[in-house]
């Protein structure tokens, strides 16, 4: 059978790692299930995965993805069940990470966070500049919800966060990075939500959420993300407040409903000098098991169903679809943490080390 992989845009292509047979993929934009399979077998892959074969080997973070795989076996639909596979594989298997915990909480440089409220401020006024955004935002059924809305923050405001952010994501995670983008700001509105998800593995390597304004009278809002040892944990954002995570690596997203009017924020990805975006791709294709599409014959009956829809996450029988958040460590703001210095999964407070990235350029 022919599995029609996702389309290849791969915007670097690095021809030195890649071989002939990779090209003619790229060019038809499909891989054969048999040419995947003998690849699969000539790495000498095993299933289920080894201990040693996740990044990072910890029992937190195998039994996450034990759990999700075999929750992954028994999707029904094989389009959506490959997709969850390509998410999960990447995650737990193949994607390098760069920190400790996957993510840190940090403050915002205050100077770039007042013009941003400030933009944020004009645009909720007048409507008209806000446009809306349709794609990567799937609503569900049962709750129409307002899509969120996008404010321009300028050309020039733009490269300004861009620039400052990367001396912070770049202290954090050790790397040189390379920007991708800045959406301007997403301005969520009542009743939204965000399934779990991964980011987009060519790109959304390293990112940072910077929390510019909510409603006041909305309720407390967590930003949800699983951590490299497997916890799951719940971020509390108030303005100024910036999130650095990595967004490939850790699943994340708002499974609990927003109640309150509005809650902006800005949204900014980086991804490693040296990220060889089309090699991981292929590794994550060959990764994935040979008998991927049967379903199997001795379930773990007692796993919660787990839907995926393009690249969302959920699980349906559990409060707010995510069984994760039965069991979180909550997080907020911190007074005693400080522009410079970040908060992460051990509650510690370090200071982000500013003059130690760059050598190896
Ligand atoms: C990757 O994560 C593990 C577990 O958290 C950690 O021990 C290791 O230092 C991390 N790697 C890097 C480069 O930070
Ligand atoms: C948001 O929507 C919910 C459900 O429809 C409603 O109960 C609530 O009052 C709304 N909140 C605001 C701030 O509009």
């Amino acid at each position: 059978m022919m599995v029609t992989a996702p389309p290849f845009v791969g915007h670097r292509l690095h021809l030195a790692f890649t071989s002939l047979l990779l090209i003619l993929h790229l060019i038809l934009g499909q891989l054969s299930e048999d040419q995947r399979v003998d690849e699969y077998h000539a790495r000498n892959h095993q299933w289920p995965p080894l201990p040693s074969n996740y990044i990072p080997d910890n029992s937190g973070w195998r039994s996450l993805f034990d759990r999700r795989f075999q929750q992954i076996a028994q999707i029904p639909d094989l389009d959506a069940k490959y997709n969850a596979y390509m998410s999960s594989v990447h995650s737990a298997l193949l994607a390098p990470n760069f920190t400790e915990y996957g993510w840190a909480l940090t403050r915002g440089p205050d100077g770039l966070v007042q013009d941003l409220l400030h933009v944020l401020l004009d645009g909720l006024e007048s409507s008209e500049e806000a446009e809306v955004e349709i794609q990567q935002h799937p609503v569900s059924e049962e709750y129409p919800q307002e899509l969120p809305l996008m404010i321009s923050i300028g050309k020039k405001l733009n490269t300004r966060a861009m620039e400052e952010l990367k001396l912070i994501l770049e202290a954090w995670s050790g790397v040189k990075l390379i920007a991708n983008n800045a959406y301007g700001l997403r301005v969520y509105r009542n009743q939204s939500k965000l399934f779990m998800h991964i980011d987009e593995t060519s790109s959304h390597v390293i990112s940072a959420i910077l929390h510019v304004g909510h409603d006041p009278n909305g309720a407390p809002w967590p930003l949800v993300i699983e951590d490299l040892y497997g916890n799951t944990n719940e971020v509390y954002l108030e303005t100024g407040d910036m999130l650095l995570y990595e967004s490939s690596k850790c699943f994340h997203g708002r499974p609990k409903r927003y109640n309150g009017n509005w809650y902006s924020s800005l949204f900014i990805h980086y991804y490693p000098h040296d990220w060889d975006e089309d090699r991981i791709e292929m590794d994550t294709h060959y990764r994935i098991p040979p008998n991927w599409n049967e379903m199997p014959t001795n379930p773990e009956s007692h796993l919660e169903t787990l839907a995926v829809m393009e690249t969302s996450f959920k699980e349906p029988g559990c409060e707010h679809e995510w069984c994760g958040m039965k069991n979180t460590i909550k997080w907020e703001r911190s007074e005693r943490l400080e522009f410079g210095q970040f908060l992460s999964g051990d509650g510690e407070i370090r200071r982000l080390q500013f003059d130690e990235v760059g050598d190896e350029l």
